[in-house]
């Protein structure tokens, strides 16, 4: 395909510095294995290989590509039966690439059902951001914190209530959740286990103080538990055909930051590695 638009997001910078450190075991010992990073892709067929039916050439996609990258170039080849679904309507290729922060937040919010409350810590990252849609899609009840800044937008996400981590504490909410998920990797489930209803799951997107949160949930998964965890996302090609689904009933869509040019993918990435963005950061490829 030709790539029209890509992202700069915390997956590609975490994979250029190897972070965490034992990701060089898979991404390279001494440099980067991958020389063009790129997960999110959107773009045109421009050629099909023998026996593909599910696509013409022309066809607008976007996508995924979690495990070889490389959407950061104009040509990118996608397994027919890779995350690639066609683009609902006519939205604009750098609207399209939503894949990533989605595809995360879908690891941690397909627990939740109807009725279902959840509080999500940092919601204006790429995966928070996601994460308040796909829990409302679920009809789970949402309670999201974020700063001053972007006070306004969980509930234009459709959240049921806004806790500004600036002037309020969300731990003295005095409610239960049946998830707390922290979305940016700024708080603890020691921080936040009296939130938990029981059974209630605390979920993050990064390690944890000391890694805490890999051995508390090894220790509660040893019980039998789903008490801690850290959502390793799965079966992206199922999940972007159902993110499609979702864009084209209006119940999904990306929130944007800045866009760069491709000759300015390193000045893209220091952004993205300050963790101040909000929602995506596009890379607009050709
Ligand atoms: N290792 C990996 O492969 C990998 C891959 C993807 C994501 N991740 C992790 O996932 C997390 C989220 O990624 P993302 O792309 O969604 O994040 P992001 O877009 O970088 O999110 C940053 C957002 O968090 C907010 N924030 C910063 N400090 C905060 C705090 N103390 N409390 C609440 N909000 C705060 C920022 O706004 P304000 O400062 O204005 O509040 C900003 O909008 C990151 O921590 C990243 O490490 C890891």
């Amino acid at each position: 395909m030709k790539v029209h638009a890509s992202t700069v997001n915390r997956t590609d910078t975490a994979t250029l510095r190897a972070h965490p450190f034992f990701a060089r075991a898979m991404t390279g010992l001494i440099r980067p294995k991958m020389s063009i990073l790129g997960m999110d892709f959107s773009g045109e067929i421009d050629l099909l290989g023998d026996d593909v039916s599910a696509f013409d050439v022309g066809d607008r996609v976007f996508g995924i590509s979690p495990d070889t990258f490389g959407a950061h170039a104009e040509y990118l080849c996608i397994p027919a039966g890779g995350a690639i679904a066609h683009i609902p309507g006519s939205l604009p290729y750098h609207e399209a690439v939503v894949g990533e922060g989605a595809w995360y937040a879908n690891g941690t919010t397909q627990f939740l059902s109807k009725g279902k409350r959840c509080l999500i810590y940092g919601a204006s990252g790429a995966i928070g951001t996601a994460a308040v849609q796909l829990a409302k899609a679920r009809g789970a009840q949402v309670v999201a914190v974020v700063g001053t800044r972007h006070i306004d937008l969980p509930v234009a996400l459709g959240a049921d209530r806004v806790v500004n981590y600036e002037t309020e504490d969300f731990r003295a909410l005095g409610e239960k959740f049946d998830l707390v998920f922290d979305a940016v990797g700024k708080t603890s489930f020691f921080e936040c286990r009296h939130l938990l209803a029981e059974n209630g799951i605390f979920s993050a997107t990064d390690l944890g103080p000391g890694w805490s949160n890999i051995f508390l949930g090894m220790f509660y998964g040893a019980m039998g538990s789903r008490r801690v965890r850290i959502p390793f996302p799965e079966n992206a090609p199922g999940f972007i055909l159902q993110l499609a689904d979702l864009m084209s009933k209006g119940k999904f869509q990306g929130v944007f930051d800045r866009r760069y040019p491709l000759d300015k993918t390193a000045d893209a990435f220091r952004y993205v590695e300050k963790g101040q963005k909000t929602g995506i950061v596009v890379l607009d490829v050709c």
